[in-house]
């Protein structure tokens, strides 16, 4: 029931233009404002939960304290409708247009190649630009932190990263940044690492021609605004929805009076804590109070005990603040504030940091608080006001278990948190560790302080508080009490880990899992506080010389090797060069082939004029979809009770099984499941409505009853118990294995790879529009694979109907499986006779799909003492999921694949695909390359390690060195594997730098460095002739304008760019004349997927051969008038009736397997690099520093160094997402945790590497390929796996120096956790362990 009949006139400015919303929906937030309301789609979707940046916009405020104007990014996501009375929001479309005016950062970031399937780019440029309104020339650091909340699952962020740097002040025109020679500075004779001056280019785009930028060209501050802030009106707003009203009072008063009225409403600040639980968790709160304009909330006192900062104060604000506060006062007496401010840079990203409050941080009480463990320790108190009056609480451990006794009223508010001045002899210090180490949530986080007698290492008051070890913040008082009076010694640290471990328990089947780990931070981050102490002590009196107390422990001895677990891995602006060969010097100025030349759509996605899927507009009867799906891991449907959501207005259809007219899928795989489901995430129905907010309500009241059904099976151990398996084993042979053991040492090792989701930035989406006057359908998808889902929909309908599938801009898909969701909109056409448009939630997305497969493998190696790997004996067996769906070519793609490099004389490989009850896994970039690779990797650091020798010299002795046959007796060429591999020892100096970081590993006992180099062969192109085919239609106008339309989906990965550069080349004009028509059935049928690293070269070769007839059928014309015009000639030839419309067509590689032989010629080509990186790990916390990688790629003649370059570093982060952070969680009943950014994380612009090289193999060439290039989509991917062999390299270090076993379970990701719990010490040791037979653990390993 709304609570007032009457609501207020919502005022507000977009793009400088007024908005007046009379009716305004206070559920509704700013994203579905832009993109429904005001038809802004540049402003995208991508998870709904302020996790990925894709929705930032800048709001603009004025800020009643300082009067000044604020500018600030936040995520439209998460910011309700209502906020913002009064505010100016700027969105990519106010900042610039193509059609207008490019903004500098729209420009900078499409040329210098930012952008690839464009779905973050709006986002990105919007925090580029909000930091740019405030810091004109930023510093670099300021910049990382303006990225650091926006995902992009595509460029690997390097040249995102590079266009902000063009206007930074440190800035470097030089990419090679001053770290030897500069390209551009060789001299005639010299020569670069990779070739001579002239063949070499370093520069992928011409900062020279970017406009300057201008920030007197800005939008101003609506003058409007102005007035209504100076003159702010003191009178409640009242917002009215249908089920939720929004009241905003003017004054204090106002808001005391509200709460006491309304005591269970919350305020709502900056929503990040309400926003995320109303969305996921079905939170529902019919009144919300809105502090926004009460000034009294935003004051910050200065007193000379302390700091009083207003409740209502941002998190971004209270950084400035603290910093602030810093530089004036004295060190002593900011300690709480600089262990603040050191995790507020971390906390979240930028956006977030913005828009959520210290009130509603404190008031929030999460675990994982990263704010609330600092200030319990640091004392501070919370000022708490009701229409009663106001009183102070502690914020203490009492508060933050929300104890009655210590709590808020219903009725009080919070208005501000006084932190008190440190003071000499007391020391406060902050811990978290986290997936990766920024905007990330902490597994755990501590505060810590200390107050020591004066003068003296005699503890006077000690508290240590930690989040993520419990349901809230913890104290460990008991703890602090025994400690008191004890002296700051070794002795008092042993037995205090002791009382810690004691107090602060926590159960083997504690939520979030990661029990031990856990376990070992509480006593690592108690260990790290030590020494911090010691230090700031010794520094502080020289107090165990000067003052007679000596420190008796072994600590202070060795104190310069325990000195490098004091630091914290800085942040560092990733930099690096970027090499190709450059043009041919005659090749004519025109002809664009082996130029970097910008992605076609990049200003399209810089501006947000890209039209991505669900930017399509509403077509007229549009109706929205939301699915409902299995909650069962495997159980029979007894019965579905639609009646309740049909009950809801707005609700048309609900759509099962029985209503589909055509075929429901396969038998094995159906699209709406039937009697039984058989995972967690099956669809089960779906249902139709006016609105999507209608039809996901409906969802949630359909009622499903099941009988649970035996067996459930999750795990790959579990399968091979059952027998489950989906398809037929695949194996190769080579030699004769079993003899060859008989002669050589043996190892025998598991290794464990877990899945990985797809994490695309544009989640599974699609618009079927149905014609009744034809039963035709369109079909706007985004997929990789038009003709697949065209012949997947034709199953599901009336046969012989008729569907023509558009492409639309499509976020980078990864090879993904996106038929299913097509198919039952494209039924659901049908049906209903009404257009349908179903745009799955992030949740959704991960919950259905599955992703990459989960690996478990198992090798046997034979090997001599020098290191030579006689035999190898391989099984993998991958986790297929429920259904079939692409595990069979899965599981011989990654036989075929998994010798890498190496010529082995006795092989055997074998690989099963479980049958489980999760998902169906499904292809992913790399196609099992990346995970069965990395056993056969894993295999031969095995052997080093038992030969006692570097695990380089293992991989060189075992390479191919001349022309031989692979496993299954393809003939090939090694030449550019052994190039590659020497250029990459060569160019990142390898050995002298593997001798620095042994030297680095003697000295420093909790930080080691890792180096490792790795090689890789990958083959290119599907096992099948038939897949090597394609088409491409080619019309020129009479204008001379060329329209080129292929058979290849444009994902990002500069497909269409690279065919209109073949265009360019073969018709012999500029690249401005020719245009791409989007890809569609209609023109060109019967498309393959583009996938397997060859759609490239085989429409490139298809428009090849159309532009080709083209140009023969106009010959006799440029003949007769060779000093005509391109438009003379196509004028002529239209008045000569010559068809200027051409059909070309690739007949591609002939490619076949024979698995009954295991024999074949099943890959056209290889493509051949290497990869070196160095990591730094530590070793108290499992976190581990990208300090540097090295690719060289084998590309031939690149068509476009740029894309190809961009795809090399895109993958590479992918993969080396895959090997160290993204990690998927499962329950023991088969539920997918980890559904959100917040739970998964893909690697964020911090997370790449500090120094960044990737070149291309010069002088390299093939006959095959269309001008010698080659195709270079996926490969980059098992790269990423030279950072998780690093991380290896400095773990078996750490495991040496410490006497442990170096052969540890290798297994991926390498989290933190593993890297901490393989890192084993005094503090592992004393941690707990509990018997795995008494506990139900929170989560299972599914690999
Ligand atoms: C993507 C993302 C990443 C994050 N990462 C981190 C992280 O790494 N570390 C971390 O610690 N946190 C993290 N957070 C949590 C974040 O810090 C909190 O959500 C935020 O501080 C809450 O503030 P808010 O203003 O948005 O609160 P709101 O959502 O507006 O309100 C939250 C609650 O506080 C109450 N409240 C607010 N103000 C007052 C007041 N003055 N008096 C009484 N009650 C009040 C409200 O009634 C409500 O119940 C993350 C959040 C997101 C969305
Ligand atoms: S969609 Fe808003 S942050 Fe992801
Ligand atoms: S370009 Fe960033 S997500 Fe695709």
């Amino acid at each position: 029931m709304p609570y007032a009949s009457r609501s207020d006139e919502l005022v507000f400015f977009v793009n400088g233009r007024k908005v007046i919303e009379r009716n305004v929906d206070p559920e509704g937030t700013l994203l579905t404002f832009l993109r429904k309301n005001l038809r802004l789609t540049g402003t995208k979707y991508a998870c709904g939960r302020g996790g990925c940046g894709a929705c930032t916009v800048m709001v603009s405020k004025h800020d009643s304290v300082s009067k000044k104007i604020r500018h600030f990014s936040v995520a439209a996501c998460l910011m309700p409708i209502c906020s913002l009375y009064g505010a100016a929001v700027t969105t990519v479309e106010g900042v610039g247009s193509i059609k207008t005016r490019l903004h500098p950062v729209q420009e900078r970031i499409a040329k210098s190649h930012g952008t690839q399937c464009g779905f973050c780019t709006p986002g990105m440029v919007m925090s580029m630009y909000t930091l740019l309104r405030n810091h004109p020339q930023p510093s670099e650091e300021q910049l990382m932190e303006a990225l650091g909340g926006n995902l992009c699952r595509c460029t690997g962020y390097r040249p995102i990263c590079e266009s902000g740097r063009t206007f930074c002040l440190e800035a470097n025109s030089c990419q090679q940044k001053g770290k030897g020679k500069c390209c551009l500075d060789w001299g005639e004779h010299d020569s670069s690492p990779l070739g001579k001056k002239n063949e070499i280019c370093t520069k992928l785009f011409a900062k020279e021609e970017f406009q300057p930028l201008d920030p007197t060209q800005e939008l101003i501050f609506p003058p409007e605004l102005l007035r209504m802030a100076e003159n702010p009106e003191k009178q409640t707003l009242t917002f009215c929805g249908e089920r939720v009203t929004w009241i905003s009072p003017g004054t204090l008063k106002d808001l005391l009076e509200l709460k006491a009225k309304h005591p269970e409403a919350p305020l709502i600040l900056g929503n990040t804590s309400l926003g995320p639980g109303m969305k996921s968790q079905g939170h529902f709160h019919p009144v919300l109070l809105s502090p926004a304009r009460i000034s009294e909330l935003s004051m910050v006192t200065k007193t000379s005990d302390g700091l009083t900062i207003g409740a209502g104060c941002s998190l971004a604000q209270m950084q400035a603040i603290l910093a602030e506060r810093i530089s004036e006062l004295p060190e002593e007496k900011t300690q709480t504030y600089r262990a603040l401010l050191k995790h507020l840079r971390i906390l979240a990203g930028q956006q977030i940091r913005n828009m959520a409050s210290l009130g509603g941080h404190v008031m929030s009480r999460h675990c994982y608080s990263d704010l609330n463990p600092i200030l319990a320790v640091g004392n501070s108190t919370l000022n708490l006001i009701s229409a009663e009056g106001t009183r102070q609480i502690p914020l203490n451990e009492h508060f933050l278990a929300g104890l009655a006794s210590a709590d808020v009223e219903p009725e009080e508010i919070l208005e501000s948190v006084h932190i008190p001045h440190s003071q000499k002899w007391e020391f406060v210090s902050a811990f978290r560790q986290a997936q990766c180490q920024q905007n990330a949530l902490p597994h755990v986080n501590a505060g810590m302080r200390v107050l020591f007698k004066g003068g003296t290492d005699s503890i006077e008051d000690l508290h240590i508080a930690y989040g993520g070890v419990g349901t809230a913040t913890i104290s460990a008082h008991r703890f602090c009490q025994q400690l008191l009076g004890r002296r700051w010694n070794e002795l008092m640290l042993d037995e205090a880990c002791k009382l810690l471990l004691d107090e602060v328990s926590l159960p083997g089947s504690a939520r979030g899992g990661r029990v031990e780990f856990k376990r070992t931070l509480v006593v690592s981050f108690l260990f790290k506080f030590y020494l911090e102490v010691l230090q700031e002590l010794k520094k502080l009196v020289k107090l165990f010389s000067a003052s007679g107390c000596s420190c008796d422990g072994r600590y202070s001895e060795i104190s310069e090797g325990f000195l490098s677990a004091l630091e914290d891995f800085p942040v560092a602006i990733p930099q690096g060069v970027q090499t190709y060969q450059s043009v041919d010097p005659h090749q004519p100025l025109q002809d664009p082939v082996g130029r970097p030349i910008m992605h076609l759509s990049g200003l399209k996605h810089a501006t947000g004029e890209a039209i991505f899927c669900d930017d399509i507009p509403m077509v007229d009867k549009e109706l929205f979809m939301a699915l409902v799906t299995s909650n069962r891991a495997h159980a029979k449907i007894i019965s579905i009770d639609v009646s309740k959501a049909l009950e809801i207005p707005g609700v048309v259809d609900v759509i099962t099984a029985e209503d589909i007219p055509g075929t429901n899928g396969t038998e094995g795989d159906k699209l709406l499941a039937v009697d039984e489901v058989i995972c967690v995430g099956q669809i089960i129905c779906a249902v139709v409505a006016e609105t999507d907010v209608q039809a996901k309500r409906a969802t949630e009241k359909i009622k499903i009853t099941y009988e649970d059904l035996e067996p459930v099976i999750f795990t790959i151990k579990d399968a091979i118990k059952h027998n489950s398996f989906l398809c037929p084993k695949k194996k190769l042979e080579q030699g004769n294995i079993e003899e060859a053991f008989e002669k050589v040492d043996q190892i025998i090792e598991e290794v464990h790879v877990g899945g990985q989701e797809h994490f695309y930035m544009e989640t599974q989406r699609v618009l079927v529009i149905p014609k009744t006057e034809d039963k035709e359908l369109d079909i706007y998808v985004s997929t990789q694979d038009l003709a697949h889902v065209q012949v997947s929909v034709l199953c599901f309908k009336h046969p012989h109907q008729q569907d023509h599938l558009s492409c639309k801009t499509s976020g980078w898909r990864f090879w993904r499986e996106d038929r299913k969701a097509s198919c039952i909109r494209g039924d659901c056409g049908c049906g209903t006779g009404h257009p349908i448009r179903l745009v799955l939630d992030r949740e959704d997305d991960m919950l259905i799909t599955g992703g990459r497969h989960p690996l478990f493998g198992k090798y046997k190696v034979g090997f001599m003492n020098n290191g030579r790997i006689k035999a190898l004996d391989i099984e993998c067996f991958i986790n297929g999921g429920c259904t079939l769906d692409d595990s069979e070519l899965v599981t011989e793609f990654l036989i075929l694949k998994l010798e890498n490099a190496y010529k082995i004389h006795h092989l055997r490989f074998q690989g099963r695909a479980c049958m489980t009850n999760l998902p169906s896994n499904t292809a992913f970039r790399g196609f099992g390359f990346p995970q069965g690779a990395l056993v056969t990797e894993s295999c031969i650091t095995a052997v080093a390690a038992k030969c006692g020798l570097p695990p380089e010299k293992i991989r060189e002795k075992n390479m191919y060195k001349t022309v031989d046959k692979t496993i299954y007796n393809q003939a090939f060429n090694p030449e550019t594997l052994i190039r590659c591999w020497n250029e990459c020892l060569d160019k990142s100096s390898f050995h002298s730098r593997r001798m620095q970081a042994e030297e680095f590993n003697k000295k420093n006992y909790w930080k080691k460095k890792g180096i490792a180099i790795i090689p890789m062969k990958f083959s290119v192109g599907f096992a099948a002739t038939s897949y090597h085919q394609a088409a491409a239609l080619v019309h020129i106008y009479t204008d001379g304008s060329v329209l080129v339309t292929h058979g290849g989906s444009e994902l990002g990965q500069g497909i269409h760019t690279k065919m209109l550069q073949v265009a360019s080349r073969e018709l012999k004009i500029p690249m401005s004349y020719i245009h791409i028509c989007e890809t569609g059935t209609a023109t060109v049928p019967n498309t393959i997927a583009t996938a397997a690293s060859i759609g490239a070269d085989v429409n490139g070769r298809a428009v090849q051969n159309a532009c080709q007839i083209l140009l023969k059928r106009l010959e006799p014309i440029i003949k007769k008038h060779p000093e005509g015009t391109w438009e003379d000639w196509i004028e002529a030839a239209f008045e000569q009736r010559i068809s200027l419309s051409a059909t070309g067509y690739f007949r591609g590689y002939k490619a076949f397997m024979d698995w009954e032989k295991g024999v074949g010629d099943p890959f056209p080509y290889y493509v051949y690099g290497a990869a070196c990186s160095e990591v730094e790990i530590d070793c108290l916390t499992g976190a581990h520093k990208k300090i540097r990688t090295d690719i060289i790629m084998d590309a031939c003649c690149s068509l476009n160094p740029a894309i190809d370059i961009g795809q090399i570093e895109g993958s590479f982060i992918q993969g080396m997402g895959l090997y160290t952070t993204e990690e998927l969680q499962y329950s023991p009943e088969g539920v997918l945790y980890s559904r959100s950014p917040d739970e998964y994380k893909i690697p964020i612009i911090t997370d790449v590497p500090e120094e960044f090289n990737v070149s291309l193999l010069p002088s390299s060439h093939t006959p095959l390929t269309i001008y010698s290039s080659k195709g270079l989509g996926e490969s980059g991917m098992f790269l990423g796996s030279s950072v998780f062999f690093a991380i290896a390299d400095a773990v078996a270090t750490v495991r040496r120096e410490r006497g442990i076993a170096e052969d540890f379970t290798v297994q991926s990701p390498a989290t933190p956790e593993w890297v901490r719990m393989a890192c084993a010490d005094r503090f592992t040791d004393m941690i707990p362990r509990d018997d795995p037979k008494t506990f139900k653990p929170w989560s299972i390993p599914i690999a």
